[in-house]
């Protein structure tokens, strides 16, 4: 079976069950610069599982699109990638344990096909926070798995959260033996020799934890994901997903193109190309920050892996063009920005290609200076990362060819004073974790309700926010409006922003009930995606909006507002750039 045709299948089940097909969300989060991309399919609906309602109802089924960048150094081996598919199931406060259970086998056993017998299932072992799920492995056997294949584990196993806090629960993973010899007396599907591979995730999601502990949610919930090319490697009989028609056309283009033979950089050639092009689609590009940073490895390292192989850098647009051609119908997205998605890779290529050859020299250098080690110090990988634009991983690489390691703790290190100097950002968001909220983002953040409360005034009180998003560095914000700005409108936004900074108004929180703090004239995005009691910040007598915060507490800690540029984001929907200076 396709993977095309595996995801049909899956959409078409849950919706004869009652499930609203709700689209993909974007992989770059429209209005959370808290995260880098989208890595599951419950990201997008947090606040409808904290108890809003969704207006598709308390079903819902999706494909989402996931970019997890945690373990792109795995990429090369035969299962790790950084794009992904997940197709998932949700129920809202609405079915539990025993319906979800009974859906996700009979969607393996008849939808899917896959003998019982190739099954094994793992439940919650129960702890102080939450009871054995005694529950979930009843419903299990009642479905028809064997008592021998349901297997109990504690939270390393049998947990799910999202980073440290929110929304989480026990959950009961679905494992398919893949027929391969068992590594010992003790193989189980906790283990990783490769004869379990686990093919999904239902989460009960019935807890809320944050730092006082874990607490029950007001709506017990059913958070499922399931991997798309995982599966589709399965039920193919494939080894990797590389073997299935996701990526073969591509692995085998490479294959006639190399002049070099190694299996690992075809794979990560073939992983960062897809996942690169489905990021550009999605609107991101190159940068030394954040997403674009994520993106700029991907492209560099994958560059890097075809001068290994001695592919013509060339060929990328052929490329390509296979992807389009073979993931077109999946993702329409590709057919539309084929063009843009060239020019940004080729475009990255081109600026690779000039530092490469300066930098593997700078590399050569390094090592030859080094005396009876083979450990090349931090201080080198980071010049290379921020002179050359070599990103440690790469240096990583070339160091391991030529067999010698790199001192990463240094690295590190350096690369953490370069950030808070530079306040480019934590060391989490270069992982590709959490980001974290820095001084610099915290006064962008009240920045933009200034600029809201600005444009509200000079354009019109109906010109409403539609969007933003924050990095160290820089805002954005997208609010409608029929024209283009003109000189003397840019300048009396500015202005007034600047006035009120120089005002030194107070900036004040206080919590409220929604009905509320809307009918006190608070200004707010999508009203639906709050809680009941909301957060409201008022800024002196100019702004007043439902938030999350934070914000600083004076708007005399701003610095100077400029805007840099003003354009259009798509129709009827105008976008300034805007950027503090220090003063
Ligand atoms: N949130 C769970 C996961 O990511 C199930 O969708 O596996």
């Amino acid at each position: 079976m396709k993977a095309i045709e595996i995801r049909k299948k899956y959409l078409d089940y849950f919706k004869r069950h009652g499930h609203a097909v709700i689209p993909s969300a974007p992989l770059i989060p429209e209005n959370d610069p808290s995260v880098l991309f989208t890595t599951a399919g419950m990201q997008p609906l947090v606040p409808y599982l904290l108890g809003e309602k969704h207006p598709e109802g308390k079903r819902l089924t999706d494909y989402q699109k996931c970019v997890r960048t945690n373990d792109i150094d795995e990429v090369g081996d035969n299962r790790h990638l950084t794009y992904f598919e997940m197709l998932g199931n949700w129920s809202l406060g609405d079915y539990f344990k025993d319906e979800s259970i009974a859906m996700s086998f009979e969607f393996l056993t008849k939808e899917l096909g896959i003998p019982v017998e190739k099954l094994s299932v793992t439940c919650f072992a129960g702890d102080e926070d939450c009871p054995r799920d005694e529950v979930a492995a009843n419903a299990w056997k009642k479905a028809g798995i064997p008592e021998d294949h349901i297997y109990y584990y504690g939270k390393d196993d049998n947990w799910w959260i999202a980073g440290e806090e929110g929304p989480c629960g026990p959950d009961t993973e679905m494992f398919y033996d893949t027929g391969k010899p068992a590594c010992g007396p003790d193989c189980q599907p906790s283990c990783d020799c490769g004869k379990y591979v686990e093919i999904w995730n239902n989460v009960f999601m019935e807890y809320f934890k944050d730092e006082k502990g874990y607490r029950k949610l007001e709506q017990k919930n059913v958070d499922t994901g399931l991997g798309l090319e995982r599966m589709t490697m399965l039920l193919q009989g494939k080894e990797t997903p590389f073997d299935t028609e996701l990526f073969s056309p591509v692995m085998d283009k490479l294959k006639d193109l190399q002049k070099v033979d190694a299996i690992e950089s075809r794979r990560i050639i073939a992983e960062h190309l897809r996942s690169s092009m489905m990021i550009i689609a999605d609107g991101g590009r190159p940068s030394n920050l954040d997403r674009g940073y994520v993106l700029r490895r991907l492209i560099r390292r994958m560059i890097r892996h075809m001068n290994k192989l001695q592919i013509d850098l060339n060929s990328l647009k052929e490329l390509i063009d296979i992807y389009v051609e073979n993931l077109g119908e999946m993702y329409p997205e590709l057919v539309k920005n084929k063009e843009i998605i060239e020019q940004v890779i080729v475009e990255e290529k081109d600026k690779f290609v000039k530092t490469l050859a300066k930098g593997e020299k700078e590399f050569e250098k390094a090592i030859g200076k080094l005396e009876g080690t083979k450990i090349i110090p931090g201080q080198v990988v980071f010049r290379l990362y921020d002179t050359y634009g070599f990103p440690p991983e790469v240096t990583k690489e070339l160091a391991e060819e030529n067999g010698y390691e790199i001192d990463m703790n240094e690295f590190n290190e350096l690369f953490k004073k370069h950030q808070e100097k530079s306040r480019a950002g934590s060391e989490q968001k270069f992982k590709g974790g959490l980001a974290e909220t820095t001084e610099e983002t915290i006064k962008y953040h009240t920045a933009t309700h200034l600029l809201n409360a600005a444009i509200k005034r000079v354009i019109g009180k109906d010109a409403h926010q539609r969007g933003s998003n924050i990095t160290v560095d820089r805002m954005r914000f997208d609010f409608n409006c029929d024209h283009k700005l003109t000189d003397d409108e840019k300048k009396q936004i500015e202005d007034l922003v600047n006035e009120w900074i120089k005002e030194g108004l107070p900036v004040t929180k206080e919590e409220m009930k929604k009905e509320d703090a809307i009918k006190s004239g608070a200004e707010c995005m999508f009203i639906e995606k709050y809680p009941d009691i909301v957060t409201v910040y008022t800024i002196g007598d100019v702004s007043k909006e439902l938030c999350g915060g934070p914000h600083v507490k004076n708007t005399n800690e701003l610095g100077r507002f400029k805007i840099k540029k003003e354009e259009s984001s798509s129709s009827g929907v105008r976008r300034i750039k805007a950027v503090l200076i220090d003063e």
